[in-house]
């Protein structure tokens, strides 16, 4: 009997998931190593193939409604280009029940804190807590950036083959001055690494200390992801500007 997955049930659905995922304490610990030392990690485990499939569906009937074009260069990020299209978070809050419910999970919240060795709080801004990107065209990618919020789960709702571009790249332990970003400094003097993924994939970032991008696409293929997003203790009420983020969202 297969079970609807609803905002009501997910909870406990999560809990029971991670509590049988990731039993094994060591595997854990490797887990949060890793994310420590790169600034990432997969976690393709986090929630069931159920409930992605269904975050999957919720995600592209989202996208439907609310896709929004952006092809626009930041400055706060040294110029970098930001050439996608976007769903808010307020249009996902207003038309989504399962991605809010998900984001709210305290067993996620609680798994990611391990992962972290600290605390994953609520993101203090709306804005942030979820968002959702699809690049399509040929060139499409999301620049060189760091976040404003530590924490940040990307759900790998579709992905193209790594021959046509789409994956990871990141510079971990790096710091973000909006008036002087050092970009290509950072890619000057620190190693690159790259991360590909496949559909129903997931992955952990530190999203604030870690410089990273995608790949252009190098062909008319279509990469979509749900980022959800969450803060720490550091940032929990700290006054905190959202330039990059406004100008992609409405
Ligand atoms: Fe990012």
């Amino acid at each position: 009997m297969t079970v609807e997955i609803t905002s009501s049930n997910v909870e406990e659905l999560i809990a029971k998931h991670l509590t049988e995922e990731f039993a094994d304490d060591n595997k854990v610990r490797a887990l949060s190593q890793h994310f420590r030392r790169e600034g990432y990690v997969k976690l393709s485990g986090l929630v069931s193939p159920e409930i992605f499939a269904a975050v999957t569906k919720e995600t592209h009937d989202i996208l439907d409604l609310h896709a929004k074009r952006i092809d626009i260069h930041l400055k706060e990020t040294g110029n970098t280009p930001r050439f996608m299209s976007t769903v808010s978070q307020a249009a996902i809050a207003a038309d989504a029940k399962l991605i809010p419910a998900v984001y709210e999970s305290p067993a996620l919240k609680g798994f990611l804190s391990r992962i972290a060795a600290e605390e994953v709080m609520d993101c203090p801004w709306e804005g942030e807590k979820y968002i959702i990107i699809r690049q399509e065209r040929v060139g499409d990618t999301h620049g060189w950036h760091w976040g404003d919020f530590p924490f940040t789960v990307i759900w790998i709702i579709e992905a193209p083959a790594t021959e046509f571009g789409g994956m990871l790249q990141t510079v971990p332990h790096t710091d973000w001055n909006k008036e002087d970003p050092q970009v290509s400094e950072y890619l000057i003097n620190n190693v690159i690494k790259t991360w590909p993924h496949s559909t129903g994939e997931l992955y952990f970032l530190r999203s604030d200390t870690t410089l990273h991008r995608t790949i252009p696409l190098n062909a008319d293929r279509t990469r979509i992801i749900l980022n959800t997003c969450w803060g720490n203790a550091a940032t929990a009420g700290r006054p905190q500007s959202h330039e990059t983020m406004e100008a992609m969202f409405d």
